[in-house]
């Protein structure tokens, strides 16, 4: 190695490193790592030094961390205002917005991919947003370990992975079990907004939502509601517009049974 190449190098930071503890390994009876069937696919995609040092520097106050007893979010955000999950941000401009547009909620997104995690917390920096906080973990661990039941004011779910192809269809987050989760971590009257571009996925999410008595959709045909305004337009969003795709939003409550 040379020495200009020695000179360049600098240890990984806490940034650098947090892709490889998004999930929490777990083990078979007789000790074997058991492979999970995970909704998402770690990105290779390369954290920008701009990403790093917003996650680096403002970690303390943007992020939680896995940990297996329930958040206190009264401590967390110093409010008692409604808390809304959001999962998958990707890079978290339309999670900053809608901070910024409710400041009477308190809004907590989840997102495994790193340079998201990094893009959301520099934006949130910029606009001043204090009413957030992000976690870098899978979503369904953090559901389990981490949110009480009935503590949720709100579930939003934009454009998630669509899994296209049907063997991998079981990758799809949006499943019965998870409906189940969600219903459990909500309180009445808290609502679930997905949004998906693939119509076969807009079914499944539909039928799904429909099956849960807890449930009830805001739809006056009774399967989607016209794209809400309050929603702002997500980067996948966008991408699915330019390639001539349709947009299926669902809005449903949680019932007060
Ligand atoms: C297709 S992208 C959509 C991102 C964003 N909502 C948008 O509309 O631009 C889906 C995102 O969900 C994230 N994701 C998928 N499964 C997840 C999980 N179990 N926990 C946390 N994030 C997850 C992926 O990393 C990916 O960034």
């Amino acid at each position: 190695m040379s020495l200009n190449n020695q000179e360049s190098f600098s240890p990984p930071t806490f940034a650098d490193q947090k892709r490889k503890t998004v999930e929490v390994a777990e083990f078979t009876e007789d000790g074997r790592y058991k492979r999970k069937v995970r909704s998402f696919v770690l990105r290779t995609g390369r954290l920008s030094e701009f990403q790093k040092n917003a996650m680096n520097q403002n970690w303390h106050y943007y992020g939680l961390e896995h940990q297996n007893q329930p958040f206190d979010f009264k401590k967390i955000y110093g409010n008692d205002n409604p808390v809304v999950l959001e999962i998958g941000f990707g890079m978290g401009y339309s999670l900053v917005e809608m901070a910024l547009n409710n400041p009477d909620k308190n809004y907590l997104g989840i997102e495994v991919h790193t340079p998201g995690v990094g893009a959301c917390i520099a934006y949130a920096l910029e606009k001043e947003v204090k009413n957030l906080r992000v976690i870098c973990h899978d979503a369904t661990e953090i559901l389990r370990d981490c949110i009480a039941d009935e503590s949720l004011g709100g579930l939003q779910l934009f454009f998630p992975d669509p899994w296209h192809k049907k063997k991998h269809h079981k990758r799809r987050i949006v499943q019965p079990r998870f409906i189940q989760t969600i219903c459990q971590k909500l309180y009445a009257g808290a609502f679930v907004h997905f949004a998906t571009d693939w119509e076969n996925y807009a079914q499944q999410m539909l039928d799904v939502l429909q099956q849960e008595p807890c449930l009830q959709n805001t739809s006056n045909t009774n399967d989607y509601i016209p794209r809400p305004d309050f929603r702002p337009l997500t980067k996948f969003e966008q991408r699915g517009k330019k390639l001539g795709h349709g947009v299926w939003d669902l809005y449903f409550l949680k019932t007060t049974e």
